[in-house]
Formats: C-alpha cells, sequence, structure tokens
C-alpha cells in the first residue's frame, strides 16, 4: 500500500470543486487518510516546491499556492502515486486528456486544479510538511478487497 499527498489548488477551492475532485479518486477506490483546508505560508510553499526553486516560474508558484486556501490530502491505495497522476492528468492543460481532471476542468496551465507526489520521497517529504503524524487516519474499508 503506497501513500500520496494531494492539495487542490486555489483555483480549485474558489471554483468550488473539491468534492468534485475527491469524488474522482473515492470513485477510483482509493482510501482518503488525511485532509483539511490550508492557507499556505510562504515557507511552506518554498519547501513545497524546493525542487524548482531557481526555475523561472517559482516566484509566480509560490505565488499561486499561498493566493488562497488549498485543501490537502492524504491517500492511500496500490501504485496510487502513478495511479493518481494518470486521475490528474498532464501538467500543461493543452496536453490533459478528457476524463482526466485538468482535462476535464482546466483551461489555464498555472491554474492547474491539483497536485499530486511524483514519487515515494517526494510523497514522504510532502505530507510531512503538511501533516503531523497522528493526523493520518489509516483504515481498512470493506470495499478494498473488491477493488
Ligand atoms: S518541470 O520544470 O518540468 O519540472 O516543471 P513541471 O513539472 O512542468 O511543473 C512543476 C510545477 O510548476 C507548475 N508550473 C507553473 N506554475 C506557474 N507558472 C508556470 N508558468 C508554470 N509552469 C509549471 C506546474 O503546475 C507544477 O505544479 P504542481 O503543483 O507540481 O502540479
Amino acid at each position: 500500500m503506497e501513500r500520496t499527498f494531494l492539495m487542490v489548488k486555489p483555483d480549485g477551492v474558489q471554483r468550488g470543486l473539491v468534492g468534485r475532485i475527491i469524488g474522482r479518486f473515492e470513485d477510483k477506490g482509493f482510501g482518503l487518510i488525511a485532509g483539511k483546508l490550508v492557507q499556505v505560508t510562504e515557507a511552506q510553499a518554498k519547501r513545497h516546491y524546493a525542487e524548482h526553486e531557481g526555475k523561472p516560474f517559482f516566484d509566480e508558484l509560490v505565488g499561486f499556492i499561498t493566493s488562497g486556501p488549498v485543501f490537502a490530502m492524504v491517500w492511500e491505495g496500490d501504485d496510487i502515486i502513478t495511479l493518481s497522476r494518470m486521475v490528474i492528468g498532464k501538467t500543461k492543460v493543452t496536453e490533459a486528456l478528457p476524463g482526466t481532471i485538468r482535462g476535464d476542468f482546466a483551461a489555464h496551465t498555472p491554474f492547474n486544479l491539483i497536485h499530486g507526489s511524483d514519487g515515494v520521497e517526494s510523497a514522504e517529504r510532502e505530507i510531512a510538511n503538511f501533516f503531523a503524524p497522528q493526523e493520518l487516519v489509516p483504515y481498512t474499508r470493506s470495499v478494498s478487497s473488491w477493488i
């Protein structure tokens, strides 16, 4: 069982898409084990996007993610890092296919609605940047063996 950090960005919260985005991952059969609305601080944003420091869009990225509340989540499931990124769709909205969250709801690339961890190490780091260990509530769902 793998864990990932998923975050509905400020555009998704402002557009009222949190419930529908959560539904996409519930539909897939993943387990939500933590979730909360967060006003991201500049320091927290810089830690989250540390790997992009120095890139031309870094300041814009930090400015965007701190511009309003986000909905931060931890999800669990087999191969969830790869599979959740398939559910999310490509970063550039011009490449995001219909049926993906970005393909269905996003029309401008920086405003691409949701972030998903791209590896096991980044997932662990990102989860720790947003959640204390006691905020994670893993549990067994009775449908697990049917998915
Ligand atoms: S890279 O350079 O290929 O690693 O970057 P990429 O994976 O495409 O994007 C990393 C995150 O930066 C966001 N992004 C941008 N934000 C603001 N402005 C511009 N121009 C821009 N280009 C990319 C992109 O949505 C990624 O955010 P996350 O939250 O990781 O999805």
